[in-house]
């Protein structure tokens, strides 16, 4: 132990015999708490991300019953505090637009309020992220606790997963080989119960490399959310957010360089969301570190994929994936890429951590010498299209596409694409590269998730499934195909993409990570100085404020203002 009651941050609201102090306690009282409940104790924050209309954290209003119970076992005093949700699939037009308000919401939720230390509950998509930047600028001890994928999804006695099977089913519809009655059933078979997507999306990503970072008990990222263990593992939760309240371990202790440097280690090897480069890069930065893009390219040619899970692997889901051995038997087979002396939420360090841990199927967890993709999951392209990078997962591409050249068919907006990609007089063939620009950070806005642009219903019926598409936008963890997506700079802001034409030649060559627009650059230049000015889009509110301050995909998308190197440190409230 190295903190004492008296020097909890609390205390400084609760033990003054101050006219304040009176209030709070008094205040205290109005709520049915003696001074017995919460003086001299840790209190615990939960910053939880239920809703009503959030699916994947339906279980939370239970759940954090079993938090409370663990932190009341230890001798601290839980308190709720909820934030806002950020339901992947409900919240519009991105809930990218909102990961950062998360963020700022946790951190001041955290500062303003007397607390000693933070659990803090999510697991879908932006939710993640939202909480650990958050909570690694409010400083004290904080703990994730993860909301577990959903069971595995079953039509027809066929395992349906996330995302990626709805994708791949719709194309059957619309390529007819489907009927309406069959689309319908798997849309009571897909989604099972509670949890996040259990495929490796956004979601599993995201809460499997908080896990390696260090910010929950090692291995809670794997637990099923229907699991009795993922019950347990909250009670365990709340009991040692006491402890690491007593100990000072603040994220600043656990969130390393080398922590990170794990994280993109795993997230290689798993077979990560194109997402996760966005909320590593704006977390390590959050944290204090330079994590860039060539720290993801540098992993990408060392570390191969070794989780079999889909959408880069070929059959398996998370709860697949918790049954051969979870994250920490993952951890087992990649010790020679990671550092093993870093800690985690358990105070312990990993190679303690993985005392006992195994991989318990090798076709799910494969041996490093027998991968489903040689490389890591993504690729990091640069070229005169995207002079500050471009994103794609080879592992989840038709191989042929991986080196490719194709004219360009242009569309420079969601909706025109939406008007135009089924239209049977599409000028397009299996080789044409399809653009989609003005859905970037500032031009989606919120860089939704619309890279994965559908292949062309003409092409769809005579059986083409993947296609090179480029654009600034993002994809969803589950998606596949030959997408590259965060090209940066963004074309609102006048960057390379705003300047292709239809049936200009774009050249992607993936071993060599190189893109180009293969039009001369005198070409080029006329072409920007004709470029007239992007349209605002957003004039009042939250999206004034997001549009004034969002950084680019490469910089990880974090608001300027938040970033730890603005302005001075943020002092304690004056109480
Ligand atoms: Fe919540 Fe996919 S919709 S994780
Ligand atoms: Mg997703």
């Amino acid at each position: 132990m190295t903190k004492t009651p008296d020097q909890l941050r609390s205390a400084r609201w609760f033990e003054p015999d101050d006219f304040r102090s009176f209030g709070h306690r008094s205040r205290m009282n109005q709520m049915g708490y003696a001074a017995e409940d919460y003086r001299g104790r840790p209190v615990i924050a939960i910053v939880n991300t239920w809703s009503d209309l959030n699916q994947c954290h339906a279980h939370f209003k239970q759940r954090v019953e079993d938090v409370k119970r663990g932190i009341l076992q230890a001798g601290g005093f839980p308190v709720e505090l909820p934030a806002i949700s950020l339901s992947e699939s409900k919240v519009k037009p991105t809930t990218m637009l909102y990961r950062n308000f998360l963020a700022m919401e946790t951190e001041e939720l955290i500062r303003s309020h007397p607390v000693d230390g933070a659990v803090l509950m999510g697991g879908c998509d932006k939710t993640t992220p939202g909480l650990l930047l958050g909570a690694t600028s409010a400083g004290v001890p904080a703990i994730f606790v993860p909301a577990g994928p959903m069971l595995r999804g079953n039509w027809h006695g066929k395992v349906l997963g996330s995302g990626s099977d709805a994708f791949k089913y719709w194309d059957e519809r619309r390529a007819g080989t489907i009927s309406d009655k069959d689309w319908s059933e798997m849309e009571v078979g897909i989604a099972r119960s509670y949890g996040v997507c259990m495929t490796m999306g956004t979601a599993s990503t995201m809460t499997a490399l908080a896990d390696v970072i260090g910010m929950s008990l090692p291995g809670a990222s794997s637990i099923p959310a229907a699991d009795a263990n993922h019950i347990r593992m909250c009670a365990a939760a709340g009991r040692r957010i006491v402890d690491m309240v007593w100990e000072d371990l603040t994220p600043a202790r656990i969130q390393t360089e080398a922590a990170f440097r794990n994280a993109i280690s795993v997230a290689m090897a798993m077979g990560c969301s194109t997402n996760a480069v966005i909320h590593i890069i704006a977390m390590a930065r959050r944290a204090g570190h330079p994590i860039g893009l060539e720290d993801f390219d540098a992993a990408s040619r060392k570390v191969p994929v070794i989780a079999n899970i889909r959408p880069s692997g070929d059959r398996y889901l998370m709860e697949d994936f918790y049954y051969a051995g979870g994250l920490l038997g993952l951890l087992t087979r990649l010790t020679p890429h990671l550092d093993l002396d870093q800690i985690n939420a358990s105070g312990k360090t990993w190679a303690e951590s993985l005392e006992g841990a195994a991989v318990y199927d090798d076709d799910v967890i494969r041996p490093l010498d027998r991968p489903i993709y040689a490389e890591g999951a993504l690729a990091l392209l640069k070229g005169n299209l995207a002079p500050n990078g471009c994103v794609m997962k080879p592992s989840a591409a038709d191989p042929r596409l991986l080196r490719h050249a194709g004219p360009a068919l242009v569309f420079d907006d969601y909706p025109a694409l939406k008007a135009n990609i089924d239209r049977d007089d599409l000028d397009v063939t299996p080789d044409t590269v399809l653009v989609l620009r003005n859905a970037g950070p500032l031009g989606g806005p919120g860089m939704p998730e619309w890279g994965m642009l559908p292949i062309p219903k003409k092409l769809v019926r005579q059986g083409v499934r993947d296609m090179v598409r480029i654009s600034d936008a993002r994809m969803s963890g589950t998606s596949y195909g030959a997408c590259i997506l965060h090209v940066s700079p963004e074309s609102h802001i006048g960057g390379p993409l705003a300047l292709v034409r239809t049936g200009d030649v774009i050249s992607i060559d993936v071993p060599a990570r190189s893109i180009s627009l293969d039009v001369p650059e005198d070409e080029l230049a006329r072409r920007r100085a004709a470029l007239p000015p992007p349209p605002p889009r957003y004039e009042r509110g939250y999206g004034w404020m997001f549009s004034r301050h969002i950084g680019q995909a490469d910089a990880g998308c974090d608001f300027d203002f938040l970033r730890t190197d603005f302005g001075a440190p943020v002092t304690e409230p004056v109480i």
